[in-house]
């Protein structure tokens, strides 16, 4: 019997890498999708397609983090093996605007899911994606799993919840539940307003001439940027050990910003200075100035090590938007004025 894994946030950037690694390893993968009034599958269509084939091993299911009577008839229903709770309000700087909301889906969303756990009487493993905004303004550098934390956000006080929560239902009820206390992953997936991402589709439309400026926040932030494909993989190998326990998953380098920005410009021959303006609106109430992660618990004990550096990962994003450019030119250069009959 294959085993069986249930995600939420498949539809994200790691739930997408997660649910490819998954079925290369031969699981039953089930996604839980909220119902939206637009399509939000567009990372995972190219796993789907043959959706009607019998014998498919993806399916998705209705649900959501705010809803614990849909999370309890999912689990009754698929009896998962593995958990893998990646759904949540990701954005450090929105959580601002929707600290509530935050709350309720990133925070007690997971709570909401351990409970549901105990309800239907399984016992899966359970892995939190918990993330390196816990440590917040840092007291150490670099940060291991040992670092206290320190929130500086209310997506982070969330999570800090989220995190305890799990380590709690480990501690109470002997569950296999385990925190991947992630740094920053990016990759081509990335959601748009994340600002990697935000500058390499930018600095490519700049490329083709379909964009002059860039509006951007904090250039001193340093972030220890991964590629999410290697982040998943650190998820699994959590899930596969034999005691549950809370791992530091990073590169060990931290870069700027502007570091980014050097890059990415860099590699498309262009100079970021011409073209990128400050914006305050994307300044946030409280910063997180530095993170630098120490994963060498995870190197030891999990024998995971990232395989994209920071030059590797910043070239993938840029090679895949100057694609997206180049068709949006395209598009562009042959939509035909619109006629409006007289
Ligand atoms: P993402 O791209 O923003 O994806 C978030 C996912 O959560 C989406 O599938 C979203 O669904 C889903 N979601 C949002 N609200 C939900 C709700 N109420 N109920 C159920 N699902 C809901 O995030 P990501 O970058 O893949 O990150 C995955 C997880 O890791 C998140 O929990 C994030 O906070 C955490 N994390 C990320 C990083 C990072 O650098 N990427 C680092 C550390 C931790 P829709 O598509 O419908 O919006
Ligand atoms: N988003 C964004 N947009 N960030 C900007 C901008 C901008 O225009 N200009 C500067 N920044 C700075 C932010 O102030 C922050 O210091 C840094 O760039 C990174 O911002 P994000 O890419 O939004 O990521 P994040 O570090 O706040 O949060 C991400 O990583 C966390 C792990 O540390 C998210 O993926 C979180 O979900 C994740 O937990």
């Amino acid at each position: 019997m294959p085993k069986r894994a249930m995600i939420t946030g498949i539809t994200g950037q790691d739930g997408s890498f997660l649910a490819e690694l998954l079925l290369q390893k031969g699981y039953e993968v089930f996604g839980v999708i909220r119902r939206s009034s637009s399509f939000n599958t567009g990372r995972i269509d190219h796993l789907y397609q043959d959706r009607h084939e019998p014998g498919t091993r993806l399916r998705m299911l209705y649900g959501d983090l705010n809803d614990s009577s849909s999370l309890n008839k999912i689990l009754r229903q698929v009896e998962p093996d593995e958990i893998y709770n990646l759904g949540a309000q990701s954005h450090v700087r929105v959580s601002f605007d929707i600290p509530e909301y935050t709350a309720e889906v990133t925070g007690l969303g997971t709570v909401r899911l351990l409970e549901a756990i105990r309800d239907v009487g399984i016992r899966p493993r359970f892995y939190q994606a918990s993330s390196s905004e816990l440590y917040g303004k840092a007291v150490q550098t670099p940060q291991t799993e040992k670092t206290p934390f320190n929130p500086r956000s209310p997506y982070a006080c969330a999570k800090a919840y989220a995190y305890y929560i799990t380590v709690n239902y480990r501690e109470s009820y002997g569950l296999f539940a385990c925190n991947g206390i992630l740094f920053n992953h990016e990759s081509e997936r990335r959601g748009e307003t994340f600002v990697t991402r935000k500058i390499t589709r930018a600095a490519t439309r700049i490329k083709c001439g379909l964009l002059k400026k860039l509006y951007l926040g904090n250039l001193d932030a340093r972030r220890d940027w991964g590629h999410a494909a290697d982040y998943v993989e650190a998820m699994w190998l959590m899930m596969q050990a034999e005691i549950p326990d809370d791992y530091v998953i990073a590169t060990g380098e931290s870069h700027s910003v502007r570091e980014f920005l050097d890059a990415a410009f860099g590699y498309l021959k262009l100079d970021w200075r011409e073209h990128v303006e400050i914006d305050p609106h994307y300044f946030r109430p409280a910063e997180v100035d530095l993170l630098r992660g120490d994963a060498d618990k995870a190197r030891r004990v999990l024998r995971w090590k990232p395989k994209v550096d920071f030059e590797g990962l910043v070239r993938r994003m840029v090679d895949h938007d100057i694609k997206l450019a180049e068709q949006e030119r395209a598009v562009a250069q042959h939509r035909k004025p619109i006629e409006i009959a007289a």
